[in-house]
């Protein structure tokens, strides 16, 4: 697959995997992206989860023919990317590794000292001339670890985004719906570190950039405005798309109950979209990524060992360490004897920033009666005041 004329694709699909970095479900696979930049010099873009080492390398050997890299550029040292790296070392003897300072300890760490002597540390605004293409190091520390480093190229004017930009998903999956996949993969893997990622697009302004080659999901080179604007929604913890969600946990059915009350009431009282998720039973990384895209989140769960259910715990847990923050709240909590839910659960987001607790709280003593009821309806009313 040809990028522009010079740049080539020599990435991988991955179907066999079951978790991607262990934890998140990938139904539709997941892609490892490498480019070879073909010029006076060749430069191979990173490298591929090592599952797919003899592939990528055939991939590259289909692309420059008879001609060897002079150059592997490693962006980010997470295996998914780097550990095929001693393979094209070993097929590659003169080959040049380049990646940033940050790095050299980490590679000394996953493959010894065997090619340390080839690798050639880049800082900040280095750069590296092809021939025709000259390629420019921006350090993006933290998205995703803290020796990434992206690559500009400035005669095709294409960002190599490393994890920026990338989504969940093998490119040979249709995946008409871009958002969605690179959503859950942004909030679950880069969204603890907002800042940062915010900070890369402050200097991704500053660049003419016509194409997007991230290490995950497709190549970006239409209306680029689309994802950048995403982009500094979701960096900024800004809300993306009005609505309610509501995440809760049920033992015997009647929180459910209560829930299932209020997502009619609040769409009976106008509320544009409301999303339930049962914590027990959905893919947790979906319910944090809608989190994360609606601006009001309704927490319903049961008092259990004088704490919360648990994976209502491990939700809360989940949102507060990818710093969960600008949002709406309200609590519904259920108990039967020494209720104390909602203590919990706010006592676990207090160290949020700028979250509004609902006036309204919904409090069951075991099942659904006339004045949970009652105050389902409150609530519902208050969260669709705006
Ligand atoms: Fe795709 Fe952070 O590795």
């Amino acid at each position: 697959m040809n990028i522009t004329n010079d740049i080539k694709y020599v990435g991988v699909n991955d179907h066999k995997i079951d978790l991607f970095e262990g934890q998140y479900v990938v139904p539709d696979g997941m892609a490892y992206n490498s480019y070879v930049i073909v010029d006076d010099k060749i430069a191979v873009m990173d490298s591929v989860d090592v599952n797919f080492g003899n592939l990528w390398l055939e991939n590259i050997e289909n692309t420059i023919g008879e001609r060897k890299p002079d150059y592997l550029i490693v962006q980010h040292m997470e295996p998914d990317h780097s550990s095929s790296v001693a393979l094209f070392a070993k097929k590659y003897p003169h080959a040049e590794i380049v990646l940033s300072e940050k790095s050299v300890p980490m590679i000394k760490n996953y493959f010894g000292t065997d090619f340390l002597q080839r690798c050639t540390a880049v800082g900040e605004g280095d750069t590296l001339p092809l021939g025709k293409h000259n390629l420019t190091f921006v350090t993006a520390p933290m998205v995703h670890w803290p020796e990434v480093i992206v690559t500009y190229d400035s005669t095709d004017k294409v960002l190599f985004s490393a994890d920026a930009f990338g989504k969940f998903g093998a490119l040979d999956v249709e995946d008409d719906d871009w958002a969605c996949e690179a959503r859950r993969y942004y909030f679950g893997i880069v969204g603890k570190y907002g800042p940062q990622a915010k900070a890369l697009l402050e200097k991704a302004k500053t660049l003419d950039i016509q194409t997007i080659c991230p290490l995950h999901g497709p190549v970006l080179k239409e209306n680029l405005g689309y994802y950048i604007d995403l982009y500094n929604t979701w960096s900024s913890y800004g809300v993306e798309s009005e609505g309610v969600v509501i995440a809760y946990t049920s033992v015997y059915g009647n929180t459910k109950k209560a829930v299932l009350e209020l997502k009619e009431r609040l769409e009976q009282n106008g509320c544009p979209k409301v999303v339930v998720f049962d914590l027990a039973r959905c893919d947790m990384s979906e319910a944090v990524e809608d989190a994360f895209r609606y601006g009001k989140l309704v927490l319903a769960t049961t008092t259990y060992n004088s704490g919360i259910f648990p994976f209502m715990r491990e939700f809360i847990f989940t949102l507060a360490e990818h710093n969960y923050q600008n949002r709406t709240i309200a609590f519904i909590e259920n108990g039967t004897w020494a209720p104390n839910a909602t203590k919990t659960m706010k006592s676990m987001l207090e160290k949020c920033k700028n979250l509004i607790y609902s006036q309204n709280e919904v409090k069951i003593l075991s099942s659904v009666t006339p004045e949970v009821s009652e105050q389902l309806e409150s609530l519902a009313k208050e969260l669709c005041k705006e």
